[in-house]
């Protein structure tokens, strides 16, 4: 930061006197302020004081735009706030001498007037009880502002937060569903079986070379149908077991994938959409400690994005998923279909929570919020859409083979 010289006292008064929180305030008191207040500049992007730092400053904004930033209980950063022209900041530190509860960042080149305690002490000690009692009303006035726009912002995000893990519940749900149904079909074949094998054993008769040969079939045919339902539950039991742990575990990738893509195209079959899953991983690269869960969170979003937005008459159509390495130290996970694509003016919105073009449908815009924050947060990779490669989408997920603690 850089201290200028008092020659703009003259301006300064102005903005003083424009400012929401200097208005019950004296034209001697802002005389005295712009007297004695220091005229700082400071740079785009720099700090002008820290969140735990100790100071005693309050800024008033001449001109510029600085941004407010405070940790929420969750530790996460969030921005309370860009203040601009006339808008008064840290006033915090002029009531209490704990450390700063936000970083205020330049946000472009500024010029700030620096107020601090001793000035404003010297101020209320000239100052009649009347407008003692003003000057801290605007101090407490602002800082009741403050806490409410913190609160307003915590609430959303724990609002989104809550409207996230609902969706993902529904996801595995919708899932589970398909499943269930699936399993229907080897139990009703099983039963079948069943009733033929009785039947041929009811009727005490010979047991010619014919009759062992259709017994001996039928046995097959329900061994073949116990196993496919045997595979459907210990698949499903995995993948949603792993969406309640969130603990890191080493599995094969590309055979944790492609149960994953199995599953989900049971569900998948009903509008003829077909998965054709490709591995590109040789035997030493499949390992990785990562998240079954968030892997196949990942995908059942993109492919039930493909089901219903690429291919939403219903005739069906094919996506890709693949599994390769991106780089030594990175993996790439790409499902891509060819339908529908999706439009330019859509593209830049597309992870933002709520965005959807289905709403009418039943979509909540949140699947690819969901994806994202998954993407970014839990396995620091990054998503990307591909869009020029061929018709239809592409989205490509690249992140490390082995994860930051
Ligand atoms: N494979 C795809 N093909 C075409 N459009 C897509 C595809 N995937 C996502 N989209 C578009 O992105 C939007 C947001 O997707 P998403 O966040 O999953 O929300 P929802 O599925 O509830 O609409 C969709 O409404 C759709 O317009
Ligand atoms: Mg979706």
């Amino acid at each position: 930061m850089q201290i200028m010289s008092n020659e703009k006292s003259t301006f300064n008064f102005g903005v003083l006197k424009n400012s929401a929180f200097f208005a019950a305030f004296s034209e001697k008191q802002l005389m005295m302020i712009s007297e004695n207040a220091d005229c700082v500049f400071v740079h785009a992007n720099s700090v002008v004081f820290r969140l735990g730092e100790y100071s005693a400053m309050m800024y008033l904004i001449l001109n510029g735009r600085v941004k407010i930033e405070r940790k929420d209980a969750d530790g996460e950063n969030m921005v309370v706030a860009e203040l601009s022209d006339g808008r008064v900041f840290g006033e915090a530190a002029l009531l209490s001498r704990g450390p700063r509860s936000a970083t205020a960042t330049a946000l472009v080149d500024s010029e700030l007037l620096v107020i601090d305690r001793d000035l404003m002490l010297e101020i209320i000690r000239n100052s009649s009880p009347e407008e003692i009692i003003e000057i801290f009303s605007a101090l407490s006035e602002q800082a009741r502002a403050a806490n409410e726009i913190e609160l307003n912002e915590t609430l959303k995000r724990r609002t989104l937060a809550a409207q996230m893990e609902a969706e993902k519940q529904r996801a595995l749900t919708e899932m589970v569903a398909g499943v269930a149904h699936e399993i229907n079909t080897p139990l009703g074949v099983i039963n079948t079986a069943v009733s033929i094998m009785a039947r041929e054993l009811a009727a005490p008769k010979e047991v010619t070379i014919q009759r062992a040969a259709d017994i001996a079939e039928s046995l097959e045919i329900m061994q073949r149908n116990v196993e496919r339902a045997h595979r459907l539950v210990q698949d499903f039991k995995k993948i949603s077991v792993s969406q309640l742990t969130d603990e890191k575990e080493l599995f094969d990738i590309s055979e944790a994938v492609e149960e994953t893509v199995n599953l989900i195209l049971v569900n998948l079959k009903r509008s003829q959409v077909g998965v054709n899953f490709v591995n590109r991983l040789a035997f030493e690269q499949k390992s990785w400690v990562g998240y079954r869960g968030v892997l196949s969170q990942i995908l059942i979003n993109l492919l039930t994005n493909a089901e219903r937005h690429a291919y939403p008459s219903g005739i069906g159509g094919n996506v890709d998923v693949t599994i390769e390495l991106a780089d030594d130290k990175h993996y790439r996970l790409t499902v891509q279909d060819y339908g529908k694509g999706i439009p330019k003016e859509c593209q830049p919105r597309i992870f933002e929570p709520f965005f959807t073009t289905a709403r009418s449908k039943g979509g909540t815009g949140l699947g690819l919020a969901i994806v994202h924050n998954l993407v970014v947060n839990v396995l620091k990779g990054e998503i990307r859409l591909r869009q020029e490669l061929q018709k239809g989408s592409a989205f490509q997920v690249v992140f490390p083979r082995v994860l930051p603690d």
